[in-house]
């Protein structure tokens, strides 16, 4: 009755850069799946492929192997740019992602075919007052300022949400508000989400699924609390262990 669908979907992903003059393996032939309305956490170290992994799949960059499907309909990245877009990126820096020039009702006003009574109705989704859209990015809380981002990506009637680190940058209350509103938008509107962190409480606490990375392959992958709780790859254990340790 419910079944579910695979909004998302890559093979074989496989990016490698150049860095003087040596070649750096960033995405070993990474597979991966998205339901609609899923969370998929990403985690692992520092440099084991986690933003490569977001920019190949919002066509910032193209894979130098590998396919990504939307909805079983293989894509590119100038696809995204053409169809007016599926998915969005969400960045950690969220001031750096506005025009610091213009109002939020002028950035927000540059969205194609955006009416304002829809940006007043998003606005109120995300738990913010009309009155903030008059102000510049720089008069806004981080918080206020990464709520205006997931507006904006709401605006464009987005069906995916790609997060990349956006709750480091937040201390502990507003980052438990952009939880919340994450996972309320989820349900109210089948949000499906790929929410990259390294902070594994939060994904513990937000992500549906789990997928461990390290030098842009996947160890481990599975459904969060067993993936936390009963990790069976060293390199797990060893992240699990870390976060124990460093709060220790
Ligand atoms: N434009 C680039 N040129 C050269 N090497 C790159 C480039 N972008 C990424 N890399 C390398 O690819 C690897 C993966 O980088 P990536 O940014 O995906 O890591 P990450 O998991 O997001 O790390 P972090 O947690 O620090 O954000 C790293 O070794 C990085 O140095
Ligand atoms: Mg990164």
């Amino acid at each position: 009755m419910n079944d579910k669908i695979t909004i998302l979907r890559g093979q074989n992903i496989t990016k490698k850069y150049k860095s003087n003059g040596r070649k750096v393996q960033a995405l070993g032939g990474l597979d991966f799946s998205l339901q609609q309305g899923e969370i998929l956490g990403i985690v692992g170290e520092s440099g084991s492929g986690k933003s490569t992994l977001l920019k190949m799949i919002c066509g910032m960059e193209k894979p130098d192997e590998g396919q990504l499907f939307h909805e079983n309909e293989e894509y590119t990245g100038a696809h995204i740019g053409k169809t007016g877009g599926f998915l969005q990126m969400v960045f950690q820096d969220a001031y750096g992602s506005f025009d610091p020039r213009m109002t939020m009702k002028q950035s927000l006003l540059e969205i194609q075919h955006v009416t304002m009574d829809e940006i007043l109705d998003i606005i109120k989704k995300v738990g913010l007052e009309p009155e903030l859209l008059e102000r510049k990015p720089r008069q806004l809380s981080g918080g206020q300022c990464q709520r205006m981002s997931i507006a904006r990506a709401l605006l464009s009637h987005v069906d995916i949400l790609l997060c990349d680190e956006i709750t480091s940058a937040l201390d502990v209350t507003t980052q438990a508000q952009v939880v919340k509103l994450l996972l309320e938008l989820r349900r109210e509107e089948g949000l499906s989400l790929v929410f990259v962190s390294h902070d594994l409480a939060l994904v513990s606490q937000l992500c549906d699924r789990v997928m461990v990375l390290k030098d842009g392959v996947c160890v481990e992958a599975g459904d969060t609390k067993t993936v936390i709780t009963q990790p069976k790859n060293a390199y797990t254990k060893l992240l699990l262990e870390n976060v124990i340790t460093v709060s220790a």
